[in-house]
Order: C-alpha cells, then structure tokens, then sequence
C-alpha cells in the first residue's frame, strides 16, 4: 500500500526526496517551493502539482505525507503546519534551529493525526546497519568510546546564503553535519542520555568571505558579499550516562589531505572494536577469536550506499505512514539531539564543559 506525497522544499535535497519516492513507488501529488520554478521543475519530472502556497499544498486531495527540505529556520513552522494539518511529517535534519522549537514540533506532532519521522538518514547506510545488526547481537561487548568524524577539505555549503547565515541555519557543521553523525553515534549505542559536553568552534576558512577558496559549492551559487557568521569546525567530547565518551569532529573546511582522515565511525568495545565510513564499503572489525586478535570484513550489499541510506529511509517513512510503526528516527530523539548540539555552541562559546539539559 502506498500513499500520496507532499514535496515543501524543492532545492538539493528536495529533489533527492522526489528521486527516493519514484523508486519508492510514492506517488508524488505536489510540491511547494518559494522560488516557484523550483516547484514547476519537480513536478515536470516527477509528476504531481506545483502548488501555489504551502496552506494550498496542505489542502490538496490524495496527499497523506510531507517531505519537509526546506533551510533549517523554516523547519520548525512548516513542520507545525503540516502536522496541524493532519499530516504525516518526514522533516529534515537538523530538526529546527534549537532545542525550544522543537519542543514546538514535539507540541504539534503530540496534537496531530499524522505521525513525525527525522531524516536521520545516515542510520540507513549499509554500513551503519551492519555495525548495527553486530551491536544488538552483543558482539562488541561494552561499547565505551565512539569516534564520529566527518570532514570536508573545502565543502563550505551554499556561501553567504542561508546555510553560513546562523539565524537561518543555526550554526555550520556542527548543526549541519555533526547532527548526522552524533545523531549516528547515539544510535548505535542505543540513546544513552547525553549529560555533559565539552566542545570547541572554529572560524578559520570562510571568514573573511572574499578569501575562500573552493572546488565545489553545495546549495550554490556562492554569494561572496553575503553573510558568514558561522563556525566552519567544530570538536566536542560528549560525556554519557554509563561512561560512554564520544569524540565528535567535523569540518566544513579544513587543511587535510584527502584520504588523510579517519572519516566516519570507530567503536571501540570490551569485546571488538569497528571503523566504517558512512557510505562506505566496509565494516573493519577487530576481535578476539581464539585468544588472537583478529580482523573481521563482514560481508554485505555496497552497492550504491547513498541510494540504499534514503530507500532504508523511505521503507521506514512508508511504514509509518500506512501501517502507523514507530518512525525509524523520532521526534524524542531529534529534540534530544539538538539539546546536545545547543550544549555544545554555548560550551564553545562559554570555554567550559556545561551540562546538557
Ligand atoms: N539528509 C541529508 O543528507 C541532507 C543533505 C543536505 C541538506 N539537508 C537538509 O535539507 C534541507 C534543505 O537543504 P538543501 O541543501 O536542499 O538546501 P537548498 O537551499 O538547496 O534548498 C532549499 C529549498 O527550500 C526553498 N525554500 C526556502 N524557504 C521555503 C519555504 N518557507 N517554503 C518552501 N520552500 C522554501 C528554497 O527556495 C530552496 O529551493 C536543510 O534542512 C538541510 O539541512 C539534508
């Protein structure tokens, strides 16, 4: 059984929603996007109605769900809009600017027909599954200590627009790829509480705009007199109830050769330990066998981990939408996520480890 799709949001990201759902077979009904040839570009290629307003999108017949892609400012009222509307919600990471808005979504979502999902997608790789599965079956032992790590060289996203302007984005990547894979990190370890954090914030690469230099612009075109008020590194060591520690770092832009880096997950276990990249090909294992120390490569489907990530995504969306499952990422979850992001900005921005609320 399938059902009819919403698309608000119609730029990179919207786009690879309306791909995930053609192959999904969800039928995509309409698509809202401010720039209204965005809208009209969608629906020419993937069917459906570009509507006039949000509100006229809401209101039209066949459609059950909405795929939520807009800047992240906007995250909070569309998602309340579509969930006053009765809708069910796959919402984009990160879930809003700030833990208070959403908190505003958790509001909406608690007084709604439909039901909330976060695109936390990365859970979905098949990598992420795979250490996953070795997990739940105990085969790491105790899991005390998570290496997340995710960095670009130059990869700035949309410069001087909405993604480097923090009252429209909320910060850079530590808001916008450290939700990714801190989000990635709690899961695998089964959303221990988060109760302390230490973080740091760095500006180096897109201050001042005019000097940056890049070889490629997500979300471009690049706009070098618009605004850069955001931090382009971010490190925080995250203290867990239990004695769980995780090291978070992520870059926007960083001087590191390519392949230099560790880029992606390390678990470190009592009884194995595991690195993989997040669209990687491999699940590097290492454990006891014996009494030897041994390597492990489990073998799995790698084909295509992006396409793979978003259709574990949709498999999940689809669920919930027709059969009303739990969400493969939560409400709860997101909201207890930015909490941790936020406790990471004001312990940058304080110079001292804070408590996470
Ligand atoms: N899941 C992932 O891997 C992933 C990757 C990149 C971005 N994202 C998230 O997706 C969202 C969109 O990012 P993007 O890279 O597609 O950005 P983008 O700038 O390419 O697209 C955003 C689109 O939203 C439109 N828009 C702005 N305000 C709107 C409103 N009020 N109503 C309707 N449309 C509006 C813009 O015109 C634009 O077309 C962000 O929240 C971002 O964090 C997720």
């Amino acid at each position: 059984m399938s059902f009819g799709l919403g698309l608000i949001g119609c730029g990179v990201i919207g786009t690879v929603h309306a791909q995930t759902a053609r192959r999904a077979g969800v039928q995509l009904v309409g698509a809202w996007d401010v720039i209204p040839d965005r809208a009209a570009a969608i629906a020419n290629e993937f069917g459906g109605i570009a509507a006039p307003s949000i509100d006229a999108l809401l209101a039209m017949k066949g459609i059950d769900a909405v795929a939520i892609a807009v800047p992240n400012h906007r995250h909070c009222a569309c998602a309340c809009r579509a969930l006053q509307a009765g809708k069910y919600v796959l919402l984009e990471k990160p879930m809003a600017l700030n833990s208070a808005q959403c908190d505003e979504i958790l509001a909406a979502a608690q007084s709604s027909k439909g039901l909330l999902q976060l695109g936390f997608v990365c859970r979905g790789s098949p990598t992420a599954r795979v250490a996953k599965k070795w997990i739940d079956a105990g085969r790491f032992g105790e899991i005390y200590h998570i290496k997340a790590r995710l960095h670009r060289r130059r990869g700035i996203p949309g410069l001087g627009g909405w993604f480097t302007t923090k009252s429209q984005s909320g910060g850079g990547p530590l808001i916008d790829l450290g939700v990714h894979v801190l989000d990635l990190a709690l899961h695998l370890a089964g959303h221990p509480k988060v109760e302390r954090v230490s973080g740091t914030t760095w500006s180096k690469f897109g201050n001042p705009i005019s000097d940056y230099r890049f070889t490629s612009m997500w979300a471009g075109p690049p706009k070098f007199d618009g605004v850069f008020d955001v931090e382009d590194g971010a490190t925080a060591l995250i203290r867990c109830a239990g004695g769980l520690t995780i090291e978070l770092n992520v870059t926007w832009a960083a001087n590191i050769q390519e392949d230099s880096t560790q880029d992606g997950i390390s678990i470190w276990g009592t009884r194995a330990g595991a690195f993989f990249a997040v669209l990687g090909d491999e699940v590097a294992i290492a454990t006891e066998e014996a009494g030897m120390l041994v390597n492990i490569s489990p073998e799995f489907d790698a084909t295509n981990p992006t396409e793979q990530a978003w259709d574990e995504q949709y498999r999940h969306f689809i669920e919930m939408v027709t059969q009303r499952k739990t969400p493969f990422a939560t409400g709860a979850q997101g909201r207890s996520l930015q909490s941790v992001i936020d406790a990471i900005y004001l312990s940058a921005e304080l110079n001292q480890e804070v408590e996470v609320k």
